[in-house]
């Protein structure tokens, strides 16, 4: 559906739900005007109380090996409470995920592909996405990393100060993305039709090589041994190749995910 917003930004109630997450933290940057509400202010599992004119919906149940043994609970948050926020009635960000595919082709994931979720966090995020309703802008993501929270770069930044040695996934790979990244081409989709996009940053890697990219650019001396995600033994199936691209007119593009890198470190280290 086309849709332009009228209104210019600055005008409109902007509420950002997940405000204490890590694309919360960008999108709050991004949107310097917006409210952002942590879980305390609105748990999204309750029904909406909130005034707004456009909601950048970032709340979600995101541990996706919990998911597993907790798939009631996963599917309140990402499915109900999407519904709750869509019941406000006005226009909405969703953010959904790579892992909504099942990882089987091997070049970039377009938006007409065919979603077929491996874990109950990808089916609960794809069932997520019906319930943002026809008003809503669905943005597929992947990998994202920020300067808080829990997130990959920083678990490498902290194991590679204590070990001479990480072991890391090397047969799953993606588009890693950073959340300032995200959060800026979520400003520029607002100008654009409703429906679902991916956005996610350019270029592609496997966990391992992220890893080895993080201490390069970090100058920290470890050793990444490159394992098959089987070896972890986690409760969640991941995506062997989850890369997301764009097929769509005008679609915002990010930077190459080592300028992410860049840009999260700079942010992370001292001087
Ligand atoms: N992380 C990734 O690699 C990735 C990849 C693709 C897409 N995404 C999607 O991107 C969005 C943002 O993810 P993120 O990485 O910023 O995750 P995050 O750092 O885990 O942030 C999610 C936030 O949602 C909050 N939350 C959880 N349950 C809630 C509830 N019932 N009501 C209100 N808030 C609740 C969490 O609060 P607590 O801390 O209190 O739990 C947390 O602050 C999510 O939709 C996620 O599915 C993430």
């Amino acid at each position: 559906m086309e849709h332009v917003i009228a209104d210019p930004l600055g005008t409109r109630r902007v509420v950002v739900t997940g405000a204490g997450g890590q694309l919360g933290a960008a999108l709050l940057e991004a949107f310097p005007d917006a409210r952002g509400l942590t879980r305390e202010q609105w748990d999204v599992t309750m029904p909406p109380s909130v005034e707004a004119d456009l909601v950048l919906h970032a709340a979600a149940w995101t541990d996706v090996d919990g998911a597993e043994s907790e798939p009631q609970e996963a599917a309140a948050v990402n499915v109900g409470g999407t519904q709750h926020v869509a019941e406000l009635g006005v226009p909405l960000v969703y953010f959904s995920t790579d892992y909504v595919f099942d990882g089987r082709k091997r070049e970039p994931y377009v938006e007409s592909d065919g979603p077929n979720p491996l874990s109950v966090y990808g089916r609960t995020k794809l069932h997520g996405e019906a319930a943002a309703g026809e008003e809503a802008w669905i943005v597929r993501s992947s990998w994202l990393f920020g300067w808080t929270g829990r997130n990959f770069v920083r678990t490498m930044l902290d194991l590679g100060r204590e070990r001479d040695e990480v072991a890391v996934v090397d047969d799953q790979r993606g588009s890693p993305t950073y959340v300032g990244h995200l959060a800026a081409a979520t400003r520029e989709l607002l100008d654009k039709p409703y429906g679902v996009w991916h956005l996610a940053a350019d270029g592609e890697c496997t966990w391992a090589e992220l890893a080895e990219a993080v201490f390069e650019e970090a100058g920290i001396d470890c050793r990444v041994r490159r394992i098959a995600a089987a070896e972890l033994g986690r409760p969640a199936p991941r995506p062997a190749y989850s890369v997301l691209r764009s097929e769509r007119p005008g679609a915002p593009r990010l930077p190459h995910w080592r300028e992410g890198l860049r840009a999260c470190l700079a942010r992370l280290l001292p001087d």
